[in-house]
């Protein structure tokens, strides 16, 4: 009988990988490949969409190679994507008009200052659920309309095409230029601030308010169906599954229960609650948005958005030097006892959950002669520990229910000393399941349940196995100080653009 597995790609801010999943969930195979970051002013963070699609025909391959399977083998594809990135493309040629923005990418704050000052928060607010925040793809897509030469014509004209990951991908996948589907899921949708939250449709007031023309943008489908088929590549394979990378961790990490939440560890961090059929609100700088729409009903997440994480640690080792491989921050920081007084606040981008300060930067406060390396390797790591309190702390506050235990998965959980100090100011068990992989698996779940390779998501709760779980063991006096001292260091980012 011939193997049968799912794949899924996991289109990231930093790489394109492809997975290949069993039954059981466990990973067969994986292939990885990054891109590049530009950076052409501060502020701007692009990347190149043809790149990213290159890099995709390499790693699929090369997944299946190391796999020893072939095309023949696949029942179905899923796509998880950095979501909000956003790319605009000639549909006769499948030339990007420009470099795709990204999610990190604050140039479009003139555009939101303008929604705000305009009054019009609370009409974007009521129809798409979100706050305007320069961290949404609808005003990136004003920008690129108004500012890239022929793209406002060409769209009103039909021959320009806007997307983000998924439905650039997707539509390669299935021609391209030859017939490629041009869609998008509700997931990756919600997060234009064009869509229509309670229709799960593009709303023709926010599109006209961001003067978009709606012939430009893709078809909003559900997150597990057939999309269409692999031209290339893998042919005949069906492209049955696409989420925003965060929704799919939800999927992966099974809380498919209203009250559960994940945080995936990545480039930043985001933590979502599955808050079943209800839409929530958030006073406390939370984001509404979809969790996943599989047959009829969406099921709805309270997300927190943290722009940086694991990205921090990256700029600890490439842009100071100090560290030569991400993993190396861990024996560092366990060189000193504690953080010798120093806290880095890192709102290279502003800050997001729950402050929303876009005009915030960077800070690094408390330093004296005495700090070493080894307590900014630790000003780092207890960086997102604390990051990720303020939001639990949020989410406590806008859903009523207490978060008792908290998922993680993606590449940071490797550090057992940031996990420990998760637990420890959270004060709840963290636990990361069999496989840190929840993205991927998101993706692949929702291609086989569109295939009948799963049944439903029972079979995937069933799946979920505890691998390693961190205990809190704080003094609860130390925790209270420290908090304080974090929350000072945060009020000093604030108001440093002016
Ligand atoms: O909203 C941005 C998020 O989807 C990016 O995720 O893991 O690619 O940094 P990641």
């Amino acid at each position: 009988m011939i193997e049968r597995v799912v794949a899924a790609i996991d289109q990231g801010t930093t790489s394109t990988r492809c997975l290949l999943f069993n039954r059981a969930g466990r990973m067969l195979a994986v292939a990885q490949r990054e891109h590049r970051q530009h950076y052409p002013q501060p502020g701007r963070v692009e990347h190149d969409a043809a790149e990213i699609w290159r890099n995709v025909m390499r790693v699929v391959p090369a997944a299946l190679r190391r796999a020893g399977l072939e095309p023949r083998n696949i029942v179905g594809l899923g796509i998880a994507n950095q979501r909000e990135t956003s790319v605009i493309w000639n549909r006769h040629t499948g030339t990007p008009l420009a470099r795709a923005i990204t999610w990190q990418d604050t140039r479009t704050d003139g555009i939101v200052a303008r929604l705000v000052d305009g009054g019009h928060s609370p009409m974007i607010k009521q129809i798409c659920g979100l706050a305007p925040a320069t961290y949404f793809a609808g005003p990136r897509l004003q920008w690129l309309l108004d500012h890239v030469p022929g793209a406002r014509a060409g769209a009103e004209a039909g021959d320009v095409l806007f997307g983000t990951m998924e439905t650039w991908l997707i539509w390669w996948l299935t021609g391209g230029p030859d017939g490629g589907r041009h869609v998008t899921d509700v997931t990756n949708a919600s997060r234009t601030m064009l869509m229509d939250v309670s229709t799960l449709s593009w709303s023709p007031k926010l599109l006209e308010l961001l003067g978009v023309p709606a012939r430009m943008l893709p078809e909003i489908r559900s997150n597990s169906e057939v999309y269409g088929q692999c031209t290339t590549m893998l042919p005949g394979v069906p492209v049955a599954g696409a989420l925003g990378d965060q929704q799919a961790a939800l999927v992966g990490q099974a809380c498919f229960s209203p009250g559960e939440v994940k945080c995936t560890y990545g480039t930043g961090a985001f933590l979502l609650m599955n808050t079943g059929s209800r839409l929530a609100e958030s006073a406390h700088g939370l984001i509404p948005t979809v969790g996943y729409l599989f047959g009829e009903r969406p099921v709805y997440a309270l997300e927190g958005a943290i722009a940086m994480t694991g990205s921090l640690v990256q700029w600890f080792r490439d842009s100071l030097g100090m560290i030569r491989t991400a993993a190396q921050i861990e024996t560092l920081a366990t060189s000193v006892p504690d953080n010798g007084g120093c806290y880095i606040v890192p709102a290279f981008s502003g800050l997001y959950s729950p402050r929303w300060h876009p005009e915030a930067r960077g800070v690094m406060v408390g330093l004296t002669s005495f700090i070493n390396r080894g307590h900014l390797a630790r000003a780092v790591l207890e960086a997102t520990g604390w990051q990720t309190r303020e939001v639990v702390d949020a989410m406590n506050a806008d859903s009523g229910v207490t978060v008792s235990r908290l998922k993680v998965d993606g590449g940071m959980t490797a550090n057992h000393v940031l996990m420990q100090f998760v637990a420890d100011v959270l004060d709840v068990p963290v636990e990361r399941p069999l496989g840190s992989e929840a993205v991927s698996l998101g993706a692949a779940y929702a291609a086989g349940l569109a295939v009948g390779y799963w049944s439903d998501v029972e079979v995937l709760r069933a799946n979920w196995h505890r691998a390693a779980a961190w205990e809190p063991a704080m003094d609860p006096a130390l925790r209270e100080r420290e908090r304080g001292n974090w929350g000072r260091a945060v009020n000093r980012s604030y108001g440093w653009v002016q």
